[in-house]
């Protein structure tokens, strides 16, 4: 063979690889809506930026006669490239070969790029569209699963892991995601489950869809095992996109503070008027968000779970932030298990990664009643708790309106190491609401007055004795429980100027193997 027929031979192979399990089933993942796993990563990456791994790696297995069919690359794409110049690492798993299902060698192939990733120190973005176990190639298939798992526990707060779901993710494949930070899912073609309908009709009897027992929708509201809804992928890649642009490369890296145009010392009135005199009245925190962010840009974790409590990222001045904010507008802002457990993985993703969290109260305390109880609200209330006592990142609070009871230590206050604690002065930090004051404090006596009328004024006359005391925030300030009392449209401001003096701060949690965070 001379060097030119060697040169085209490549030249053959590759387009041979890139072609994964041929025209026909590309054709039937496009009819689907679906992208192939190479326009997936072509889209994802920077143009031309892609550099793949491994397109000719084939499958070793010799069962049921599976070594006559052979596919260049062996059903997934990997590689790294850039997004908007920042090195990623990327797999993609293409399911017009053998069902994206994985093999020992595909389980390889991923296992290097992981492997990469941490040597590399870059983040990782795995796109999952798969059969899940090649089932030819039997406890192999299982061994290359525990290989992944292995590295996901490894590189678990040591380099951003993302994973997308744009197919099927079934069987314990699942457990490869659910070990990653953040797990995006369409709203179509995308479902996720430990067991599928079929299985779940045999064993339990319950007759169920792929959608409604694993669908994009459920994980995104009811279970809370994906964190971003999508529409469509280009949606989603979008999304991943913008992601990357607030998280750093690893966890000994800051995220990337970018140049910023919207001015640090804007105000805006709007806040001065957007908590409204009638304490029990609600209104969106996201447009505080708004408001405050550089260019009004929040990118929303989890938007459809927990709704009580908003997460996600903004930039102030350029330099990316957690926003952790309880919502009034949803069930009053109240803390609840999922509110606290979603809080908290946010909150230990953002210290992982040095991204300085900003803290907005207005809850009126935790979700009394016996559902929550047995849930075990205790436990998950410490979750975050935990969280927020653990992290080292510059952690700015600003209590907007309501901060009571056990609630109001949890968010982020002072002695949870608090670096900076403003509030406005609508805020009411006390132990617990007016009304359960009273009643508490004077339950004898209004057991006593009979006279309906009599009893309301009484209710009223103390309500007011309490709020007036406790219903600000000058109490807490008095301690320096507050460090300063701030005018809301200068907000901005005060956060820019708090993240500017928190730049170089510096505390370190005592050695230890590990913390036991109350699971
Ligand atoms: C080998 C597979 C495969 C698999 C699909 N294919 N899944 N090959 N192993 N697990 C192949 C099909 O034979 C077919 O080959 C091609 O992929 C496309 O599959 P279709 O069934 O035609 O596609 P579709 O109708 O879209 O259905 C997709 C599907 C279905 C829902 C994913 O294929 C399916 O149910 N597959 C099996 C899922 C499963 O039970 N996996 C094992 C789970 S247990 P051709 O040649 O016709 O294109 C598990 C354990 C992991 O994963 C444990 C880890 C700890």
């Amino acid at each position: 063979m001379s060097n030119q027929d060697k040169i085209k031979k490549l030249i053959d192979l590759r387009a041979e690889a890139k072609l994964g399990g041929g025209l026909k089933r590309i054709e039937a993942q496009h009819k689907k809506g679906k992208f192939t796993a190479r326009e997936r990563i072509e889209l994802l990456l920077d143009e031309g930026s892609f550099e793949e791994f491994d397109m000719f790696v084939t499958h070793r297995c010799t069962n049921f006669g599976l070594e006559k069919t052979k596919f260049l690359g062996d059903g997934v794409v990997t590689g790294h490239g850039t997004i908007d110049g920042r090195v990623v690492y990327v797999y993609s798993q293409d399911f017009t070969v053998f069902g994206g299902s994985l093999s020992e060698t595909f389980a390889q192939k991923i296992c290097k790029v992981m492997d990469m990733a941490m040597k590399a120190g870059a983040p990782i973005i795995g796109i999952n569209d798969s059969g899940g176990a090649r089932i030819q190639e039997g406890v192999n298939s299982l061994a290359g699963y525990a290989e992944i798992f292995q590295r996901n526990i490894m590189a678990s707060g040591v380099i951003p892991q993302i994973s997308a779901i744009f197919g099927p993710c079934a069987g314990g494949a699942v457990y490869s995601p659910a070990l990653t930070d953040f797990i995006m899912m369409t709203e179509q073609n995308s479902y996720m489950f430990v067991t599928g309908p079929k299985v779940v009709k045999t064993v339990t009897g319950e007759d169920i869809s792929v959608e409604d027992l694993g669908g994009g929708k459920v994980h995104a509201s009811k279970s809370g095992v994906s964190q971003f809804l999508v529409e469509n992928e280009q949606e989603g890649i979008l999304i991943l996109r913008k992601l990357i642009s607030y998280i750093p490369q690893n966890n000994l890296e800051d995220p990337i503070v970018t140049e910023c145009t919207d001015p640090f010392d804007r105000m805006d009135d709007l806040l001065n008027e957007i908590i409204p005199d009638n304490p029990n009245q609600p209104y969106d925190v996201k447009d505080v968000i708004h408001t405050m962010a550089d260019y009004g840009e929040f990118l929303e974790i989890h938007r459809n779970y927990a709704k009580n409590i908003v997460v996600g990222f903004s930039k102030f001045n350029g330099q990316p932030c957690g926003i952790v904010a309880n919502q009034p507008n949803y069930l009053a802002g109240v803390l609840d298990i999922n509110a606290s457990i979603k809080a908290a993985r946010f909150v230990r993703f953002c210290d992982a990664f040095n991204i300085p969290i900003i803290t907005l109260v207005d809850v009126p305390g935790f979700l009394p009643g016996s559902r929550q109880e047995y849930g075990g609200i205790i436990t998950h209330g410490a979750k975050l708790m935990f969280a927020y006592g653990e992290a080292t990142v510059p952690k700015i609070t600003v209590t907007l309106r309501k901060s009571y009871g056990g609630a109001h230590d949890v968010m982020s206050s002072k002695q949870l190491r608090g670096d900076l604690n403003y509030a406005w002065p609508t805020a009411e930090i006390a132990v617990m609401g007016a009304a359960g004051a009273v009643e508490v404090l004077h339950g004898r006596k209004l057991r006593d007055i009979e006279d309906a009328e009599e009893r309301a004024k009484f209710i009223a006359d103390h309500e007011e004795e309490y709020t007036e005391k406790f219903a600000n925030p000058y109490q807490a300030a008095s301690f320096g429980y507050i460090d300063d009392v701030i005018e809301p449209r200068n907000t901005r401001f005060r956060i820019i100027r708090g993240l500017q003096s928190l730049a170089t701060k510096k505390l370190v949690n005592p050695p230890k193997k590990h913390s036991n965070i109350p699971l």
